[in-house]
């Protein structure tokens, strides 16, 4: 792949929709190109996941308190409920003559970029090897047998891009919405893994050469024609604190060494419009290995009480993108506490005890109708520092009123009163479910100069932000709304807004939630029907 040099600010600037104009995107979309959402590699054994997620009835509040959750033994029977709730389908929709596949975890244009494997070294019935995970076919496909177990236990999870899933629809704006997707796919592994009692983390110091050795990604050969995966993430689940480290360079000679199989399907029949730019921006992004520290997030209060009582597997398959909102109902301020409080990181919480760096990005919320709350601008820092930043960056204009609430830490609050829902709505790409929610937000990352240096690290503030997204995506269903993550918007429309006048903060994406207005037109089928006689 030949690539041009990128710096991370370049692409970002290039990447941003304005108000006169859209990032470089198709003209109209090419449908014979569209990429198959379904990876598969040819060859390969494989093994069928069983569909056994209504077995473990961990109550969706429980998740938060880990030590109520017994550690379930890792077999095919954890495994697959692992890769179910975290990547499988969650439900089919048809219309006339069209049918696609939803999936429990979301993403930009449903088109699914992010493909994912297991690494293990051996488990009742899956042994030693590294697996990609088919998720029409719930099941694994084994891509290297280890030639010898390494000496210590490990469970891992890699996470890969085809990026050109989302190109093909989104241009050069797509790699933004692919790492949003990764960061996506991170929560929704914590959330699996904690209903079964276990917990996920990502693997800091890992570089992405070593994700290519461990996953194949570097194997051309097995790719030939078809499109190829960009390393992501490797996630280490475990299910206890003190657990035994990864050894990955262990792990990488094992694959060196290891029998591979499989050849990857070529996912669009016909040939490709190239935006160069994403390879570009990728390649500049690539990351070393690195000595990171952990962080601690500091002690808090225990939540505000979940409003939900149902099963966790129930919230994380009903979760769905809302199309349209009501535009009328209220959410009972409890709840709206209660979802910003879940966006704090806490010590052993999920989703955020999944990446262990200190938050960088912060909430600029449009309140429309929280009942006792003004409708207005607000903002929540999720940091002391963060607070720092936003007082000095955001316009000296704002009136800076905390929010009265009984939840003293949340340090939410008001900018300014009055109806936003034409400045969302406007910024939001104009688009009706930005201000027709109880309240949509904007996500404002600490963006500076330090980016250029470790380039790497503007991948995972979209992952932040994603992991932000898909915490605020389950904790809607449990307080009986619903929500959709924004990727289009108007990035400088906001900043402007705000009074930021450089680049050290910077939007990253957006998201409403509100009482969703179902699409009765479309039929709902049930995720795995096609499945139905395997099991
Ligand atoms: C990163 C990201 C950006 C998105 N942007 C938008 C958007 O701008 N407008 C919209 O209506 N939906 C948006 N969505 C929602 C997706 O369209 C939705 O996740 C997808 O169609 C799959 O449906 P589901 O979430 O119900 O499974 C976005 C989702 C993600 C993850």
């Amino acid at each position: 792949m030949k690539t041009s040099k990128i710096s991370v600010t370049d692409y970002h600037q290039r990447s941003k929709h304005r108000l006169q104009q859209y990032a470089n995107g198709p003209d109209g979309l090419d449908w014979a190109s569209q990429a198959n959402p379904f990876r598969e590699f040819t060859g390969c054994l494989q093994i069928a996941l069983p569909l056994a997620t209504q077995q473990f009835n961990t109550r969706f509040a429980d998740l938060y308190q880990r030590n109520t959750v017994p550690s379930a033994t890792p077999d095919a029977q954890t495994i697959g409920a692992l890769f179910e709730l975290a990547m499988g389908l969650s439900a089919w929709k048809v219309s006339g003559h069209t049918r696609w596949a939803l999936r429990n975890n979301p993403s930009s244009g449903n088109l699914h970029p992010t493909e994912s494997y297991l690494i293990t070294t051996g488990i009742n019935n899956i042994a030693a090897g590294v697996y990609h995970y088919h998720s029409y076919l719930h099941c694994l496909e084994q891509r290297c047998a280890f030639a010898t177990a390494p000496p210590a236990d490990s469970l891992l999870i890699g996470l890969s891009s085809i990026h050109w899933r989302e190109a093909w629809k989104y241009g050069e704006r797509a790699y933004r919405y692919c790492q949003h997707d990764v960061g996506h796919a991170i929560a929704a592994f914590s959330y699996a893994a904690a209903t079964l009692g276990w917990q996920v983390e990502v693997l800091a110091p890992c570089s992405d050469q070593h994700i290519n050795t461990l996953l194949g990604l570097n194997r051309s050969d097995d790719f030939n024609n078809a499109e190829h995966e960009t390393a992501d993430v490797l996630l280490h689940i475990h299910s206890r604190a003190e657990h035994t480290p990864v050894n990955i360079d262990e792990l990488a000679s094992r694959a060196q060494q290891g029998n591979w199989h499989g050849q990857a399907n070529c996912l669009s029949p016909q040939s490709h419009i190239d935006w160069p730019v994403i390879d570009d921006i990728s390649h500049t992004c690539i990351k070393p290995q690195t000595n990171s520290e952990r962080w601690h997030p500091p002690q808090l209060p225990d939540l505000i009480s979940c409003p939900s009582t149902a099963q966790a597997s129930s919230i994380i398959q009903q979760r769905r993108s809302a199309q349209a909102f009501d535009g009328i109902s209220t959410l009972p301020l409890e709840n709206f506490y209660r979802m910003l409080d879940c966006v704090l990181p806490r010590q052993n919480t999920p989703p955020f005890d999944s990446l262990l760096c200190a938050p960088r990005i912060h909430l600029v919320i449009f309140v429309h109708r929280v009942a006792g709350l003004e409708s207005g601008l607000y903002v929540l820092a999720r940091s002391a520092n963060g607070e720092k930043n936003l007082r000095e960056n955001l316009s000296a204009d704002f009136d800076w009123i905390k929010a009265d609430t009984t939840a003293e830490h949340l340090a939410l609050y008001q900018l300014a009163s009055g109806n936003s829902q034409n400045a969302a709505r406007v910024i939001s790409c104009h688009q009706e479910i930005a201000a027709d929610s109880v309240f949509s937000l904007g996500m404002l990352a600490e963006f500076d100069s330090n980016i250029e240096h470790t380039p790497w690290q503007y991948r995972q503030l979209f992952w932040e932000a994603g992991i932000i997204g898909q915490a605020l995506y389950l904790e809607a269903e449990a307080a009986n709304v619903r929500a959709t993550g924004i990727g289009c918007y108007f990035d400088d429309s906001l900043h402007e807004m705000l009074g930021i006048e450089n680049t050290s903060l910077q939007s990253m994406y957006h998201f409403t939630v509100g009482t969703a207005i179902m699409d009765e037109r479309l039929v709902t089928e049930p995720a795995y029907i096609h499945l139905k006689n395997r099991n």
